[in-house]
């Protein structure tokens, strides 16, 4: 007679997300996003968009890139790093927005400030590739994440890239916070959901990645 472990190995449940995983769906309200979407933008209208590439091949990613804040993430063909200064122009990076310094406080709670905004938009089409965020010297500091514009179907799995993974859709205006084995999970956006948000005038999504990147 089957055993009910046996049952339930014949069906197993659906993946859960990692431990440490916390979503905060339409943690911000139309007004908010409206507003901290304005602020973004005037500083990325002033430092300009990169287009990022892949370390060897040098074949370029989906998704167009600024950061905000003392150090930014950049990829060329020379690697993944962070810099303080824009790959193209070699300004220093903008301003953090003081609005996202009291988002990262209120969600993660962790004692020292954000070193970098990353700013990815995606059109229609793009998608990142399952990742760890690895590249960082704190990464024992949680990630905080932002969902600004059209919806994004989120995959996270666990510490192997080949493991189960689990999907959540993200639309404008909600919050992620990668902390505990989370913040070690793979992850990655397998695409967006054109015409969900009016929030950016010409549509695409646009999402806000929240790092400590060095210790105190
Ligand atoms: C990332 O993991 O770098 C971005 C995730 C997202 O766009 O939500
Ligand atoms: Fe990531």
């Amino acid at each position: 007679m089957p055993s009910a472990s046996r049952r339930s190995l014949r069906f197993p449940s659906p993946p859960l997300p990692p431990e440490g995983f916390r979503y905060f769906p339409g943690a911000l309200d139309e007004g908010e996003q409206r507003r901290l979407l304005g602020e973004v933008l005037a500083r990325v209208e002033q430092a300009g968009w990169f287009q990022p590439t892949m370390p060897r091949s040098g074949r370029p990613l989906s998704v167009r890139m600024c950061n905000l804040g003392p150090l930014g993430w950049v990829s060329d063909r020379d690697g993944y790093r962070y810099q303080p200064h824009h790959p193209v122009t070699g300004a220093a990076w903008p301003d953090m927005p003081p609005a996202l310094v009291r988002l990262w406080e209120r969600f993660t709670g962790w004692p020292d400030p954000p070193q970098c905004c990353l700013v990815n938009f995606y059109r229609p089409g793009a998608r990142m590739g399952l990742h760890r965020d690895e590249d960082e010297e704190a990464r024992d500091a949680p990630i905080l994440s932002i969902s600004l514009g059209d919806a994004a179907v989120f995959v996270i799995g666990g510490r192997e890239r080949r493991g189960p993974t689990c999907r959540l859709r993200l639309s404008s205006g909600d919050v992620l916070v990668l902390a505990g084995e989370a913040r070690h999970a793979y992850h990655g956006i397998d695409r967006i959901v054109a015409g969900t948000s009016d929030l950016l005038p010409e549509g695409g999504r646009i999402n806000l990645t929240l790092r400590r990147v060095t210790h105190r």
